[in-house]
């Protein structure tokens, strides 16, 4: 169709073929198969050294990936550093002090510049390496389509207002996810991701002494790491049985209150994604295959495509 062979495209199509998703039609997932053959291999074993170091580095790598697309798409504008006279998004108060993983992303785009300098974009290597962390710490795979291009902009604002925070009530959690165009159920998959990582205590405090809807031993527990003032680095396993597992644990946990995010006992409240909850925690295979369709569709979030953006030699700075 018009979309994917027209060269000039009037901006009434560009916005018809937004609409109908045809954008993401174009990646694919052979993309790098003659250009960088060595590509995916290359991000696999830069994935699986950070996590053999650390295994918390494959939940950071994940949500880099998410923190990533929520903000005007997978464009990588998330890897750009401020500047003396730009500022991105690194600063914004959802990845401030928070997100993590960007030396990862670092040596494996200077791998890959050496094996094939300026093919392999910053933001496929998101999208690549939020994969091989989900299955080197035991979850299911997907494939990953691939041709992204990298923004030159990055916006603070967006990152501030398209990322929801943890304090939003399940009507705000869905409409936030259904802005982005995901069902509740796909919401509720992708939370699952809180089955692996951590949280800092100033993510989780005011839950933690402001509600009652946490496991009383668990509150107390939380409570020695993280005081009522003061510790706000301090960090605690978002899924308190095997942090390091991508399992259905998350969802078990959410049945006995045994969670602190806000935001995630949302989605077991007597609401309507407790349906989802009950499905996911009784069948972990049920959870794995929604979850790697709805990150597919995570990763098609508005990509930079054919002429658009660029690929960067360096993920921190546009050329
Ligand atoms: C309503 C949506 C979400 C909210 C409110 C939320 C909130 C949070 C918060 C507050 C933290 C702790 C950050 C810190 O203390 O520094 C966190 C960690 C994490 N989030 Fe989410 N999140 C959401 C959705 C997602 C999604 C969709 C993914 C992935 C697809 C994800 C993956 C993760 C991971 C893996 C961690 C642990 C990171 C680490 O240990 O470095 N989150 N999230």
């Amino acid at each position: 169709m018009a979309c994917e062979s027209s060269s000039v495209r009037p901006t009434s199509l560009l916005l018809l073929c937004f609409l109908l998703g045809t954008a993401s039609a174009q990646l694919s997932s052979t993309f790098y198969s003659t250009s960088c053959p060595s590509a995916l291999s290359i991000i696999k074993s830069g994935v699986n050294s950070a996590v053999s170091r650390e295994a918390r580095m494959g939940a950071s790598l994940l949500r880099l990936h998410f923190h990533d697309c929520f903000v005007n798409g997978c464009d990588a504008s998330i890897l750009l550093d401020d500047t003396a006279n730009f500022t991105g998004e690194k600063n914004a108060s959802p990845n401030a002090n928070s997100i993590r993983g960007y030396e990862v992303i670092d040596t494996i785009k200077s791998q890959l510049e050496s094996k094939c300098p300026s093919i392999v974009s910053c933001a496929d290597i998101l999208a690549v390496v939020a994969r091989d962390s989900v299955v080197a710490l035991g979850g299911p795979s997907w494939t990953v389509s691939l041709g992204r291009r990298d923004s030159t902009t990055a916006s603070p604002r967006a990152a501030n207002s398209s990322i929801p925070p943890p304090t939003l009530s399940l009507n705000g959690l869905i409409s936030a996810f259904s802005n982005k165009g995901f069902t509740a159920k796909e919401m509720v998959a992708l939370l699952g991701s809180h089955t692996i990582g951590h949280a800092r205590c100033t993510a989780f405090r005011a839950q933690l002494y402001d509600e009652n809807n946490i496991n009383a031993m668990l509150a107390t527990s939380l409570k020695a790491n993280c005081p009522s003032s003061g510790g706000d680095n301090n960090l605690s396993p978002l899924d308190i049985t095997s942090p390091t597992s991508f399992d259905n644990a998350f969802f078990k946990n959410l049945q006995t209150q045994k969670v602190f995010l806000h935001s995630d006992q949302q989605l077991f409240s007597g609401g309507s994604t407790d349906a989802h909850v009950n499905a996911y925690s009784s069948d972990s295979g049920t959870f794995k295959t929604d979850f790697a369709n709805a990150m597919v569709k995570m990763g098609n979030l508005s990509p930079l495509i054919g002429s658009s953006g660029q690929i960067r030699k360096n993920c921190r700075k546009i050329n």
